[in-house]
């Protein structure tokens, strides 16, 4: 893998847990101690189908070198966590650093999105993967229940974008 020498500049003053499966983008400054998001894991997704074809869908996100342990919870009654319309398929987990989005069409699967180094006061940039899923389903008489197989899922961020504007926390 080649490295350009404005890439090895940055990395060298990040924190890299893990070699990232992204580009740095090169006019990306971050903090001497930003750890950039670049495992996460996903446990428990369930997407429950009520009677009346209301969906709710559930998951723990959990990204241990940037410290992230949280609960992830779209039902009926969530807003989208932006009122910028092209935001509008995003939620926000408990830590609203992280969105997602879950899609059954198109490109289906969920897709995370991490805030990177938020705690230097702005995130300018986020990282975000995509994840489908194999669902087990099964029917009870107030709906349906589909499960992830396995329960827990490792994955790597794939990208690194600039954050919308209109995302919350920015
Ligand atoms: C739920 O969706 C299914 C399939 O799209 C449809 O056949 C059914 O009529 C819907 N039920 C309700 C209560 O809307
Ligand atoms: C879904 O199942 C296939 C075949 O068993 C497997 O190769 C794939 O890794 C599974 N996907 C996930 C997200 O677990
Ligand atoms: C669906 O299944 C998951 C995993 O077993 C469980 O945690 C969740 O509570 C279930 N949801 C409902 C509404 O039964």
């Amino acid at each position: 893998m080649l490295f350009s020498a404005a890439l090895v500049g940055l990395m060298a003053s990040a924190v890299a847990s893990t070699p990232l499966k992204y580009k740095m983008p090169a006019n990306m400054k971050v903090a001497a101690d930003c750890v950039m998001p670049a495992e996460y894991s996903i446990s428990s997704f369930s997407v429950y189908t009520d009677n009346t074809n209301q969906t709710t869908v559930s998951f723990a996100y959990v990204d241990s070198a940037t410290g992230i342990n949280t609960r992830c919870e779209r039902d009926p009654a969530s807003k989208p966590h932006s009122t910028n319309p092209g935001l509008a398929s995003r939620y926000a987990c408990d830590d609203a650093n992280v969105e997602f989005i879950y899609q059954t069409t198109g490109v289906a699967g969920l897709t995370v999105i991490e805030a990177a180094c938020p705690s230097s006061g702005s995130s300018a940039f986020e990282a975000s993967g995509l994840v489908p899923f194999n669902l087990t389903c099964s029917s009870a008489p107030t709906g349906q229940n589909c499960t992830s197989s396995p329960v827990d899922i490792s994955r790597e961020f794939t990208s690194l974008q600039p954050r919308p504007a209109g995302a919350v926390a920015q």
